[in-house]
């Protein structure tokens, strides 16, 4: 991986400290976003306030940490330490952007408080022309020194009225909710990355980037627009532990005057430290099938007995799949010992060592080797995150042996219910979890494997820092459609785009052919159309996408199946086109290493017809478009099935009418032609 500094000013450091309280302002390089830091003595209050063009955005919103042992700091005096400014350009290994450019102001505030750890707080704001990070450092905190952090005052005092989609945090099952949709003064307690539309036509995204060592940060509202820091506890009510000195993630505010421009801020991962890494060309973005959703679909087991769905026979059915259509991996879920029974409740009975005696994983790794086919490992925690850490060592080595790179990880235990090593009752992403997933993916950074992990800590961007943390769950994914209560509406995967997906990528495991799988009822199956389905695959990024559907589906629909082996997994440049939260999104992405553009579009529940400039296409390229798109009557709820696909001769100079069903969406290959026509297809897998 390269890294490629176009400009820096670097550290321009002052020479003394001017101590005062008044208003120290920052803007983004185009002067878009403006940040002033103050002190108000009287208060004791350290604040920042926050405009956009001039129009304010954030009123004086509070700063702080507070620690056991001492009382809440006053503040009564501030120093900037350093303005300097950034332009640097960073390459990913893989991604949805191959280049990210990282431009910005930094303005460095050091806060006098009247504690010990408080006495010298630095505030670091980073500040982009569509948001801004700010972090603190606890530099009084004496080295070797361990604080445990009891509250958090980091607000956002919102001004104007917004629309907010969260879901209440705390919740059972983690981040696996349906969003609602309210005035953002009815926000009790949200799970970020937390979206808000203005009555003023602005867009405002909160959430974290660099969460290393510290617990997740939900956002609880006052009823009158002002949210504050709340942090997941460890079991006996301590937030944070600390040793000194420290520094926290930063907090983040994506403020954008489109929905899609929310979509395309790269502040999350510009926010994250350089690749830790190095190479990490083990591991390949692609596309895999495998034994999912038989299981979901209860059409086979994860337990071992007479239905179990990871046999030798087959897994080595869904690698000869894999095989003729150039899937790069197959996934089996329950081929270890520790199904049997209640296995969310006995998670400690996991064995992630031992195979079941009808899954002989040398042999089906050996068979996947001569087929060209990647096994994709599995490891099913169920939360008992001490019996996983114990064999954690062994079980990543045995894959590695194997010739896994990449490792499915979950959780599926109730949040609030997983038992660490004291027998302590921890949340799914206090600190303790936050520790727990960043060790699971050094250890398998050391066996050169990668890591998808489901109900996880949210996504910060850590992909930046660890690029073997490649993709997550982390919102209600597609097996809710098996046995969901109700299934995921229309509307969820055009919020996902919006909210969850800021984060970073998702394992959605799009791709279901057979939406209805023998349901009457349209809110037990998969509320979409085929089309949609096809779209998601642009849509919903993931450097390792999932043809989720059984081969027989697939093989009955070969003609709309030709474009899930076509999309490719990993991007040379991705742009959100047109879009709003809950409502519809187009995305184009175009193919890293390769010339083809690819177009997603989707829509809720309401039929909507779009008109796309195709601008984004090379200017003088003639495209040949591959459109896969709702055929006549279909509707999610009474026809799901019909596709209509076309070829078309386009160039940028043309629009695209995209006539989107009810839970619609159209699905587009842009195929560059070569001067004189129109390449054949390989009728295998693109990466
Ligand atoms: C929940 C995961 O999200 C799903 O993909 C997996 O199949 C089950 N847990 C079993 O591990
Ligand atoms: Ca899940």
């Amino acid at each position: 991986m390269t890294s490629r500094c176009v400009f820096s000013l670097g550290l321009l450091l002052l020479p003394t400290l001017t101590w005062g309280a008044g208003s120290q302002c920052a803007r983004s390089p185009h002067q878009v976003i403006e940040v002033c830091v103050s002190v108000q003595a009287a208060q004791g209050r350290a604040v920042f306030e926050v405009n956009r063009l001039g129009r304010a955005v954030l009123a004086a919103s509070e700063l702080g940490l507070d620690f056991a042992g001492e009382p809440r700091a006053r503040y009564s005096a501030m120093a900037v330490v350093d303005r300097s400014s950034y332009d640097d350009t960073w390459e990913q290994p893989w991604g949805e952007e191959r280049l990210i450019r990282d431009q910005h102001t930094q303005m460095v505030v050091r806060l006098k408080g009247s504690t010990p750890f408080t006495r010298s707080v630095e505030v670091t704001f980073r500040i982009f022309d569509d948001g801004l990070g700010l972090r603190y450092r606890f530099t009084a905190v004496p080295a070797g020194r361990d604080v445990a952090v009891t509250a958090e005052q980091t607000s956002f005092h919102i001004v104007g009225d917004y629309e907010a989609w969260w879901y209440q945090a705390l919740g059972q099952e983690r981040d696996e909710y349906l969003y609602t949709h309210t005035d953002a003064r009815r926000i009790t307690l949200a799970e970020t990355p937390l979206t808000l539309k203005g009555a003023n036509g602005l867009y405002l995204s909160f959430h974290e980037a660099a969460l290393v060592d510290f617990p997740s940060m939900l956002l609880a509202g006052n009823g009158a627009g002002n949210l504050t820091a709340w942090l997941m506890p460890w079991p006996d009510g301590v937030l944070a532990r600390k040793t000194g000195p420290f520094a926290t993630p930063w907090r983040t505010v994506l403020i954008t005057d489109s929905a899609a421009g929310l979509a395309d801020s790269r502040i999350e991962l510009n926010l994250n430290e350089p690749n830790k890494l190095g190479d990490v060309s083990w591991f390949e973005p692609g596309k895999y099938v495998g034994v999912w959703w038989q299981m979901h679909l209860n059409e086979s087991t994860w337990a071992s007995g007479p239905r179990h769905g990871a046999t030798t026979a087959n897994t080595e059915r869904y690698m000869d799949f894999a095989a003729r259509y150039g899937f790069s991996g197959v996934l089996a879920e329950g081929w270890n010992l520790g199904w049997d029974g209640d296995w969310i409740a006995n998670g400690e009975q996991f064995s992630f060592t031992k195979s079941y005696p009808d899954f002989d994983l040398e042999a089906v790794a050996a068979y996947g080797k001569r087929l060209g086919v990647q096994l994709i490992g599995h490891h099913e925690t169920a939360g008992a995150v001490p019996n996983y850490e114990a064999q954690l060592e062994d079980a990543m080595s045995l894959y590695e042996k194997h010739g896994v790179s990449v490792v499915k990880t979950g959780y599926v235990r109730h949040s609030g219910d997983i038992v660490d090593q004291r027998g302590g009752r921890e949340w799914f992403a206090g600190q303790y979890m936050v520790r727990h997933n960043l060790h699971v993916a050094e250890v398998a950074a050391a066996h050169h494997i990668a890591i998808d992990a489901h109900e996880p800590v949210k996504d910060t961007g850590l992909r930046r820092t660890w690029p073997n943390m490649i993709s997550r769950e982390g919102a209600r994914g597609q097996e809710y459609n098996a046995w969901g209560i109700p299934t995921n509406p229309p509307e969820h995967t055009v919020i996902l785009p919006f909210t969850r997906m800021l984060a970073g990528p998702m394992d959605f495991t799009p791709g279901i052919f057979d939406v209805v799988h023998g349901q009457n009822d349209v809110t037990r199956r998969v509320q979409s159309t085929v089309a949609t389905q096809l779209a998601e695959y642009v849509v919903l990024y993931s450097p390792v996408a999932m043809a989720a559907d059984l081969p027989r589906n697939y093989e009955a629909r070969r003609d709309a199946f030709q474009f899930i082996l076509d999309v490719p997994a990993d991007w040379e440049t991705s742009k959100t086109l047109q879009g709003d939260i809950g409502l519809f999104i187009v995305v184009a992405r175009l193919q890293r290493g390769g010339k083809d553009w690819f177009l997603g579009a989707l829509t809720n529940e309401k039929a909507r017809t779009l008109i796309q400039p195709l601008t984004f296409l090379t200017a003088d390229g003639d495209y040949e478009a591959q459109i896969y798109r709702d055929g006549p009557g279909a509707d999610y709820r009474t026809n799901p099935q019909p596709l209509t696909i076309e070829r078309r001769r386009v160039t940028a100079h043309d629009s695209l009418t995209i006539e989107m069903a009810s839970g619609g969406g159209a699905a587009v290959r842009f195929k560059r032609l070569s001067a004189g026509g129109i390449a054949g297809d390989s009728g295998r897998a693109a990466r």
